[in-house]
């Protein structure tokens, strides 16, 4: 199948099912799940759960055993980008090509749909009964997802970027930050996965995990590289709110070169890490193409 179409499949099927675990707009406190639905169901790339879907039917798993966690990624990305576009935090506007959630409803309904998409996610991998493996394995994926929101994972990395604002970070230092604010939620996309087959192998799992890893840290490159190179209608984002707010990026450490340069290595070494995959894991290997190409 054409990669375009494999991915539009795995984004109608995920907004499917999130407008299923999203409690019903007209359920009180209504305001709330309004906010909740609007920040989620808007017009989004879905790159976490199409990584779920594909890392899942990479080993073999089927698709609608792979909805709850691809849901809970999602639910924990809208929570994170609700909160980053806060005044307290990026002061953001425009966000998936409409007013963002706090400038729709007002800042405290944002913090607390961010608050509540963030316990529904975890609730969703808990209850949901399609998963099929066993309470132990449940578990393990509950915690995959929980660190890489957390301190140590995309919050930590929050709080990086927060406190670099207007600083020279080293390139140790900014990847450090990247792999944190945006790479720790993509690898943990791929991992519930590879963790939704019960015998996922030892050798295999972290094989796929330093592909996500790669194809993550690759993917907040390109999202610096189209804050300078993108188009505001396009990435339904502020263009050049990074520059307005100081923020340091790659192309500012590195120039626009050396920042392309920077995510086609990645890109390389996502792809080597997956080379003794079979076909089945081709939607990876595009998937990786797709993060270093995008325009959006
Ligand atoms: C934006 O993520 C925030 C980053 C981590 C770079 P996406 O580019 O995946 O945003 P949506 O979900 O498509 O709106
Ligand atoms: C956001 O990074 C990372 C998270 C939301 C966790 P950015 O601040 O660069 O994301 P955009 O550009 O606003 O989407
Ligand atoms: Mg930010
Ligand atoms: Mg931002
Ligand atoms: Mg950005």
């Amino acid at each position: 199948m054409p990669f375009l179409e494999s991915l539009r499949g795995y984004q109608s099927r995920v907004e499917t099912a999130l407008a299923h675990w999203l409690p019903a707009a007209d359920i009180q406190p209504d305001h709330l799940h309004q906010a909740m639905r609007y920040a989620v169901l808007g017009d989004g790339k879905r790159i976490r759960p199409v990584l779920v879907y594909a890392s899942g039917e990479a080993f073999g798993v089927d698709l609608a055993v792979l909805d709850g966690p691809a849901c809970a990624v999602e639910m924990i990305h809208a929570y994170s980008l609700i909160h980053d576009d806060l005044p307290v935090m990026d002061d953001d506007d425009l966000r998936r090509g409409r007013p963002t959630c706090h400038k729709a409803y007002d800042e405290a309904t944002a913090i607390l749909a961010g608050d509540a998409l963030q316990a529904l996610a975890f609730h969703v991998l808990a209850h949901d009964s399609t998963i099929q493996v066993d309470a132990g394995q449940r578990l393990r994926m509950i915690d995959t997802l929980a660190l890489a929101s957390g301190s140590r994972g995309m919050a930590g990395g929050q709080a990086i970027d927060l406190a670099s604002v207007g600083k020279q970070l080293t390139i140790t230092e900014l990847e450090n930050m990247h792999i944190h604010k945006t790479g720790a939620l993509i690898r943990s996309s791929v991992e519930l996965g590879a963790l939704s087959l019960q015998d996922i192998g030892q050798h295999c799992f972290k094989k796929v995990s330093h592909y996500a890893k790669c194809i993550g840290l690759a993917f907040q490159i390109q999202d610096d590289i189209l804050d300078i190179e993108g188009n505001t209608e396009i990435i339904g984002k502020p263009q050049g709110s990074d520059l307005a707010r100081n923020k340091p990026t790659y192309p500012n450490l590195l120039g626009l070169a050396g920042a392309k340069q920077a995510a086609s290595d990645m890109h390389a070494e996502a792809l080597a890490s997956l080379e003794n995959f079979d076909s089945k894991a081709d939607i990876l290997r595009e998937i990786a193409d797709y993060i270093v190409k995008r325009e959006k």
